[in-house]
């Protein structure tokens, strides 16, 4: 449940009030007595987060940009105010609230109140509530004074697409096989006005998706691949952006069976076909003037009876073949074949985002997104301010030839694993073999589902990537680079 978003022209007293103070620390215009004035200043210069006056309104909570910081550092610290706000509407159990600001730097009302909102996120599905369960309070109404429409809608169209890349992840296969995956895409775009097709194993078989094929092997459901279109008349560009998520619904790891505390958390190996079906819906509903297509592969990865082996040689969409030494590295099985299918519309740049690596995790754990690729500085250097902006930091690693000699087989075109070294390179470095257009790769191994509630990031499912390539878009879409044509 999102709680409702609405603009309001002024705040009054039988509401509760959260008021962000820009740096000169004047208080905007609100009922207070003199003493809860002067409480709420002696606070700030004491420098305390979040200020709690509680007379006038139901609840009155204050909060001031911190003067030391600027852009993304101040947004984030705002965001996580936002969450501190949130814990305190809960312990007092205010279910609307009403936000105001004073003098702010642009973008400080948006990020505190992006706190606010993605902390509302709850994945209860399969809870049968007592009321004894403190955590059902819910959060019902956001009331931003005086903001513009746009920006309420663009909050409410991106809450709803990252809330969907969360549910998505926390689901477990016993409820989401392929099929329901791509089922609950399709009505979830569909909603948002894109096209969307679902391609079935009947279908796969006869493009001979090799790659996808074979990681379906072992298991008992059919495999899909959803193409998802967003095609607008006033689109900027003529060749069409195309993202490819990796949707692998349970990873085993196959015949290379995972062992105990590795396998527990593989029902979010569809994290990265999550997040892209997330993005796609968000930038229709805000009817971005862009060409762009989601490819979805979606599969499960077990050790069936028909399942592919070690040794195993595949031959992909493209006609590569492909000796798989270890079934555990099905992703970019999956997505090799995805990328050479986005081949055929003539790409002007693909992006490619993925649970792919334990290299990628170990690396960064959850603090970034591995990134890398062979696109334009310029696309990479847009995608990582976005990524600063967002707070979904990119970590750009180097894409280097020699990383790519290491996927060289004795039997075939390549290998699917590179070794033990720069893992989370070798697997990128594998999947560029499937396209001609600019690439880039991004690995949220990471940053997917974490173990640990992090600030406004839920234990579980967080939906990275979503808010990271939403806002890149928009920086494509309103002509940020003419790189984009
Ligand atoms: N889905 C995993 C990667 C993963 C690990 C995601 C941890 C999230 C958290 C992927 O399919 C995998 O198993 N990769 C192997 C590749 C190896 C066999 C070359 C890995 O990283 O260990
Ligand atoms: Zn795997
Ligand atoms: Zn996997």
């Amino acid at each position: 449940m999102i709680p409702n978003i609405n603009s309001i022209q002024q705040v009054s007293t039988d509401q509760s009030v959260v008021c962000l103070i820009g740096k000169d620390g004047l208080l905007p215009e609100l009922k207070l007595s003199v003493s809860e004035k002067e409480y709420v200043k002696r606070c700030i210069a004491d420098n305390e987060d979040v200020i709690t006056v509680n007379s006038y309104y139901k609840l009155a909570i204050f909060v001031k940009e911190k003067d030391k910081l600027e852009g993304p550092e101040l947004f984030e610290d705002l965001r996580i105010a936002g969450v501190k706000i949130y814990d305190e509407l809960k312990r007092y159990k205010q279910k609307s609230i009403a936000i105001t600001s004073g003098n702010t730097s642009t973008g400080a009302l948006d990020a505190l109140s992006e706190g606010i909102i993605l902390s509302t996120y709850r994945f209860a599905k399969y809870k049968t509530e007592t009321d004894k369960d403190s955590d059902k309070f819910l959060l019902e109404s956001i009331a931003l004074v005086n903001a513009d429409k746009e920006l309420i809608e663009r909050f409410k169209d991106l809450t709803e697409a990252v809330f969907f890349a969360r549910d998505r992840v926390n689901e477990p296969l016993s409820h989401l096989n392929a099929e329901a995956f791509a089922s609950s895409i399709a009505d979830f775009c569909k909603g948002a006005g894109l096209g969307v097709e679902t391609l079935t194993r009947k279908q796969i078989e006869a493009l001979k998706m090799g790659g996808l094929i074979a990681v379906n092997k072992g298991s008992v459901d059919p495999p899909t691949f959803s193409i998802i279109d967003w095609n607008p008349d006033n689109a900027i560009n003529k060749k069409p952006l195309i993202l490819v998520g990796k949707g692998v619904v349970f990873d085993t790891g196959g015949l290379n069976l995972k062992p105990t505390n590795y396998i527990e958390d593989m029902k979010a190996d569809m994290a990265g076909a999550a997040a892209v079906s997330a993005v796609m819906y968000y930038i229709a509903k805000r009817k971005l003037p862009l060409k762009v297509k989601a490819l979805v592969p979606a599969t499960d990865n077990r050790p069936g009876k028909d399942a592919y082996a070690p040794g195993d040689v595949i031959t992909m969409y493209n006609g590569l073949s492909v000796e798989v030494l270890n079934t555990d590295a099905e992703g970019r099985l999956i997505l090799a074949d995805a990328l050479s299918y986005a081949d055929k519309f003539d790409p002007s740049l693909v992006i490619s985002m993925a649970t792919l690596t334990g290299s990628a995790s170990s690396t960064f754990g959850n603090k970034a997104i591995a990134a890398m690729g062979n696109a334009d500085k310029e696309y990479l250097s847009l995608l990582s301010e976005a990524g600063d902006l967002a707070y979904e930091r990119i970590a750009i690693l180097p894409f280097w030839k020699e990383y790519g000699e290491m996927l060289k087989s004795d039997i075939a075109d390549l290998k699917n694993i590179g070794g033990k070294a720069a893992g989370a390179i070798t697997a990128g470095k594998f999947l560029e073999n499937f396209t001609t257009a600019p690439f880039i790769h991004l690995d949220i191994a990471g940053t997917a589902m974490i173990s640990e509630k992090d600030h406004y990031r839920p234990k579980g499912g967080t939906g990275s990537g979503v808010r990271l390539l939403a806002l890149f878009l928009e920086d494509l879409a309103s002509g940020k680079t003419n790189k984009v044509k």
